[in-house]
């Protein structure tokens, strides 16, 4: 969900829903917005696409300079139009991210006191505690100040006052929020692409900050309501750079950038002198670790695994690894000295930054792969390596996926050169393979038309069933994934020598069975489980390489070959091969690809 408001000078409206347009990527079923008109609290709200909201603004337009905005992802309480944020009183509206977990005993205090609510959801909890206080003869910021210190949980929130024109309140606690400046305005956003078309002036509040806006000014003050400074940054992002540049769907333009963000993201990482990968300075010694432990969510969580491949693999390092929302409260014996690592593209999921603090509270250094660099991940970790993959917007991630994937590769390379399990030859032959992939990433694209004629078996099934071994196992899984995500077809990957232990009572000819199968050392191994699928009728849709292709057309009804990488790389290729089929599906379901039901961006709820 996220939040948008403005104090200024022009029309309040247009701004925050333009505003809302942009953070639309991060998921949300209702949406609303409230402004100041002539002192007075207006506000529409819809239930579910912004195109709901605009029709109603149509026909009731709100007017005044001074205005916030929401999009919500429902928590408590059904994705209605009474549900939808701003939450209010003729006094304050407001605008929430985020779960109040006391909200229940805050209502009931509330309600012996006499306020009386309107709906069921914890947001409403805050509205109703700032008008109480400002009932009681409180000014705006004494209300909002007492208010927000009784509040636990999670929470980016935005407040505007009746009566205050010009006037609005944020604050944040474990959800981003960034201030924006502008010329004789000010804005609030949950992150810099709500803010990127009105300014590239940005400061962001730490946990626990308030902040206090006017057109002229944003007043902070930490956690402890002491007045604080918070540095104003330039972003880097530019409004063009959020466009669909003439692809059907963002989701298709950013499967297009997926040589450019690798190249980038090499060349980050890679320095073009020495061919040697450059790390920042670590929180430990790469060489003495005596093991490490990744955690992430979705799609981060496959980079992961691949990365457990090559890190036990090349580096000799042994990995522990679990999703964020098992690790955060498993409170396993963890090794000490043991290096923590962390995947995320937005930096803010909740379960990874939790995860993220577990593993500090144990002592343990965490280095993390991370796409948004200003975010709350990068602030609180000992090291960052950035993916350099620029705003993702579709939700189901894909471009920050294949860039993880290469600081991953990076990173092995780093920590074996360290520990001495690779020699120079082996980490030039390394390196060239990386540096070889933008190219080679590009040509997956001249398969376009063949993964199209796959997906038109895939869209015609209920079930399907990917199947990978070794390092392009988590490769399957992250193809099931996207296919569930964007097309609603049900999908499940296994392991390709576990099939026999389950799945294969699946198999039938309504059940296509999608394997990555590049040639190498697990191809013999996989191409005899695919024939155990073959003998029971199964259809097999392959994703090889052409040195793989030859075998596989055999046997597969249908067979892409994609470019032949070095073993080490192919992940990578065979990454943008199952993607493009997920998204070619999607096309013929008709469903909404950069915004599949019931799906968020960036999750920052438990
Ligand atoms: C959501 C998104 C996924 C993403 C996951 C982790 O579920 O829909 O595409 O992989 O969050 O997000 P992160 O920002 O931490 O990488």
């Amino acid at each position: 969900c996220g939040i948008c408001g403005v104090v200024g000078h022009r029309p309040a409206t247009p701004v925050v829903f333009e505003g809302l347009r942009r953070l639309e990527y991060r998921g949300y079923d209702s949406a609303g917005i409230a402004t100041l008109n002539e002192g007075r609290i207006e506000r529409r709200r819809a239930a579910g696409k912004l195109d709901n909201l605009a029709a109603v603004l149509e026909t009731q337009p709100l007017y005044g300079t001074t205005g916030i905005g929401h999009t919500r992802w429902a928590t408590h309480g059904a994705p209605t139009e009474n549900n939808a944020h701003p939450h209010g009183t003729s006094r304050v509206a407001i605008v929430h991210n985020g779960i109040i977990e006391n909200f229940e005993a805050l209502r009931s205090e509330l309600e012996a006191a006499g306020q009386v609510f309107e709906t069921e959801t914890d947001s409403e909890t805050i509205a109703q505690m700032v008008d109480f206080y400002l009932a009681a003869g409180q000014s705006p910021r004494a209300a909002a100040f007492a208010t927000l210190r009784r509040l636990e949980g999670a929470y980016a929130v935005a407040m505007i006052f009746a009566g205050y024109e010009g006037l609005m309140i944020g604050a944040r606690h474990g959800a981003p929020l960034a201030a924006g400046f502008g010329d004789g305005e000010m804005f609030l956003g949950s992150d810099s692409l709500a803010l990127a078309p009105l300014t590239r002036r940005i400061a962001y509040l730490d946990d626990g900050d308030c902040v206090v806006i006017t057109p002229e000014k944003a007043e902070f003050f930490d956690r402890n309501g002491e007045p604080v400074e918070r540095a104003i940054q330039t972003t880097a992002l530019i409004a063009g750079a959020v466009g669909k540049d003439g692809y059907r769907h963002y989701m298709e333009k950013e499967l297009h950038e997926h040589p450019l963000v690798i190249g980038q993201t090499l060349q980050r990482m890679i320095d073009p002198a020495t061919r040697k990968v450059v790390l920042p300075d670590m929180p430990c010694d790469l060489a003495t670790i005596p093991r490490g432990v990744i955690t992430a969510c979705g799609s981060a969580y496959f980079a992961g695994m691949v990365g457990r491949y090559w890190l036990e693999e090349i580096a000799r390092l042994p990995i522990d690894i679990d999703v964020a929302s098992e690790l955060r409260y498993r409170n396993p014996p963890l090794t000490p000295g043991s290096l923590g690592m962390l995947i995320s593209q937005s930096g803010e999921t909740a379960d990874t930054l939790a995860a993220l603090r577990a593993l500090k509270g144990i002592g343990l250094p965490v280095l993390s792969v991370l796409n948004a660099e200003h975010s709350t991940m990068a602030r609180e970790s000992d090291v960052v390596l950035g993916t350099v993959a620029g705003p993702e917007i579709s939700v189901a991630s894909t471009k920050a996926f294949t860039a993880q994937l290469t600081v991953m590769a990076c990173l092995t390379i780093a920590i074996a050169r360290a520990r001495g399990t690779i020699d120079a030859a082996r980490e030039d032959e390394l390196v060239t393979a990386l540096l070889d992939l933008p190219g080679r990433a590009e040509e997956v694209f001249s398969r376009q038309a063949d993964i199209r004629k796959m997906a038109e078996v895939v869209a015609e099934a209920r079930d399907v069933l990917y199947l990978g071994r070794g390092s392009v196992y988590p490769v399957a899984m992250e193809g099931a994934l996207k296919l569930k995500e964007i097309s609603y077809i049900h999908a499940e990957a296994y392991a390709a020598g576990e099939m026999k232990h389950g799945p294969i009572s699946l198999i039938d000819r309504t059940v296509p069975i999608v394997a990555t199968i590049p040639s190498g050392a697990l191809f013999e191994k996989t191409l005899s489980n695919l024939q155990e699928a073959k003998a029971r009728g199964g259809r097999l849709l392959a994703f090889t390489d052409e040195a793989g292709a030859g075998r596989l057309s055999a046997i597969a009804e249908q067979t892409i070959a994609l470019p032949k990488v070095h073993p080490f790389v192919t992940p990578i290729i065979q990454t943008i091969g199952v993607q493009i089929l997920a998204y070619e599906t999607a096309l013929l379901k008709g469903t909404d690809v950069d915004q599949p039901r019931n799906l968020a961006k960036s999750v920052t709820v438990e």
